[in-house]
């Protein structure tokens, strides 16, 4: 059969993200028409299942009536009119939206409790988020809260009695194997070579500091067992140690850190990297107490992707049942909040239009935004933005997205998903090949190596987690792996039988590239 007359156009024509192109032009690609909830479907009218939620944006599925009507609804209206200038309706509830969630305690579905006062264990401690700077995808979100970071610390802050040339040229650190973007700024903050190392005469220097990799970690003493490496993990949190000891060495040099930047509970393009719980509340408070800015990068893990809170952790990592065991569990919208902890910056992407239109937002404080007030003789004005910034049918498509969200439906379905995708996950720990699989919520990794008992990797270049995915493919399941970890992410609205699909085709495909006897059923 010949080629599709699209896959020959793409062929010929497109260049794609994060692809070798040799060996795409090599194969027909699937060529995607029509998505339905969970499921998208080629141009031949095949299905597959959507595991990675279109590379992470999606939540609560494909062609869902509510957001497809509220774009719908706006394009009779304007699609598109500048923020330069002007401001307009979807936008402006928009920023004042997502202001309330930011600060929000926990979303309590049905409660009927007062309000908690400060002070109280569940109240969201430090400063509020009061200003959103709209741009378009994670990268600029974080470009935004880098350029407004170092700005407002070159304004701010004063010099320690070293050189004052050195002493103001603020300095950020961010996490080892750290991805926040491909935008200069944002590729200054990651630590992924294979991504980085080629532009590193572009960039400016930041520093970066271990993750807690417990699977990996070199302070975790303990022999690999068929668990997530967080729960038997042998440790005297050496990880937060480290942090600490940055801090400390930075601050010796004159020039503290001006902000600290992490993704919270989880890294995402580092590997699906989870943190041990009560490990971000410990590092926050370190940065915080070494004058540092908190920037959360909640591209990935915002809008309740990191699901439901089992436990609440104090300033110490100790846990206490936030509800008594009385009310459904708490989800908080934000993955931060789930360890009490309120950036400085909060920058939101990916899921904010539900994965429907490219908008991105970066929220700050009113004391930042007030370091750029003055006399427009004065020049303290912020000079960034983009052509699209406050596109009115992305917030139309997010306001109904939140809406989603916060009602009672979803928050009972993503308590029901997180559990289930729990369940089912358990069955892949017969097959030889999967050493760790780490839950956060409703995003799971499962990281493959030779045999789980060494926790030997493959190289690279063996492409396990690629031939894993294409064996999926196969089957009907359609994700990405990062190196070696296969990522399952299903959106908010899949069904026990479609996740059960989901993970029995990685079952099958990892029994299948490494020839085990028999899949495991
Ligand atoms: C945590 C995180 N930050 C930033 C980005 C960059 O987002 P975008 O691809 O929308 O520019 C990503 C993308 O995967 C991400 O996962």
């Amino acid at each position: 059969m010949p080629p599709h007359p699209l896959a020959q156009l793409d062929h010929a024509h497109v260049w794609h993200p994060f692809t070798q192109m040799r060996d795409w032009l090599r194969r027909e690609p699937i060529i995607i028409a029509s998505g339905q909830g969970a499921v998208l479907r080629d141009v031949h009218g095949k299905d597959y299942l959507d595991a990675n939620s279109s590379i992470w944006t999606n939540l609560h599925g494909h062609r869902h009536p509510k957001i497809n009507a509220a774009i719908a609804r706006q394009l009779k209206k304007i699609s598109h009119s500048s923020a330069l200038g002007l401001a307009n309706e979807p936008a402006s509830v928009l920023a004042a939206k997502l202001v309330r969630i930011s600060n929000s305690e926990f979303q309590i579905p049905n409660s009927k409790a007062a309000p908690r006062k400060s002070g109280s264990q569940f109240t969201i401690r430090n400063s509020q988020l009061e200003r959103v700077f709209f741009s378009d995808d994670g990268s600029t979100a974080l470009e935004v809260a880098l350029k407004l970071a170092y700005e407002f610390t070159r304004r701010t802050r004063k010099p320690l009695g070293l050189a004052s040339a050195r002493a103001v040229q603020p300095k950020f650190l961010s996490l080892d194997g750290a991805y926040h973007g491909d935008t200069i700024g944002a590729v200054s903050l990651g630590h992924v070579d294979l991504f980085h190392k080629a532009y590193g005469g572009m960039l400016f220097a930041t520093d970066k500091v271990m993750s807690p990799y417990c699977y990996r970690c070199p302070f975790n003493r303990a022999k690999p067992e068929r668990a997530d490496a967080r729960n038997y993990r042998k440790c005297n949190w050496e990880c937060v140690g480290k942090v600490e000891q940055k801090f400390a060495a930075q601050k010796k040099k004159g020039n503290p850190y001006a902000a600290f930047v992490f993704e919270p509970l989880m890294q995402g393009a580092a590997g699906m990297i989870p943190q041990p719980a009560g490990w971000l509340a410990q590092v926050t408070d370190i940065a915080r107490s070494h004058g540092a800015l908190l920037i959360a990068d909640e591209v990935m893990t915002g809008f309740g992707r990191t699901g439901s809170v089992a436990a609440v952790y104090d300033r110490r990592g100790f846990s206490k049942q936030p509800d008594g065991g009385h009310r459904p569990p708490l989800q908080p919208l934000l993955a931060s909040h789930q360890e009490n902890v309120q950036p400085d910056f909060l920058c939101l992407a990916k899921g904010l239009t539900g994965g429907y239109l490219p908008m991105a937002a970066t929220l700050t404080t009113q004391k930042v935004f007030d370091a750029f007030l003055g006399e427009y003789e004065e020049f303290k004005t912020f000079f960034h933005g983009h052509s699209f910034t406050g596109n009115q049918l992305g917030a139309a498509a997010a306001l109904a997205s939140l809406d989603i969200l916060q009602g009672e439906k979803s928050i009972r379905q993503r308590a029901q998903l997180q559990q289930q995708l729990q369940d089912e996950l358990q069955t892949l720990w017969a097959l030889p090949q999967v050493g760790d699989i780490r839950q956060v919520g409703l995003v799971a990794g499962v990281e493959l190596v030779k045999d789980w008992r060494t926790r030997a990797p493959f190289a690279l270049r063996e492409r396990a987690g690629i031939r894993a995915c294409e064996a999926m493919a196969r089957r009907g399941v359609l994700t990405r792996p990062v190196g070696n970890v296969i990522v399952l992410m299903p959106p908010y609205c899949t069904t026990r039988p479609q996740l059960q699909k989901m993970v029995a085709a990685l079952r099958e495909a990892v029994a299948e590239i490494f020839e085990n006897k028999k899949a495991p059923a």
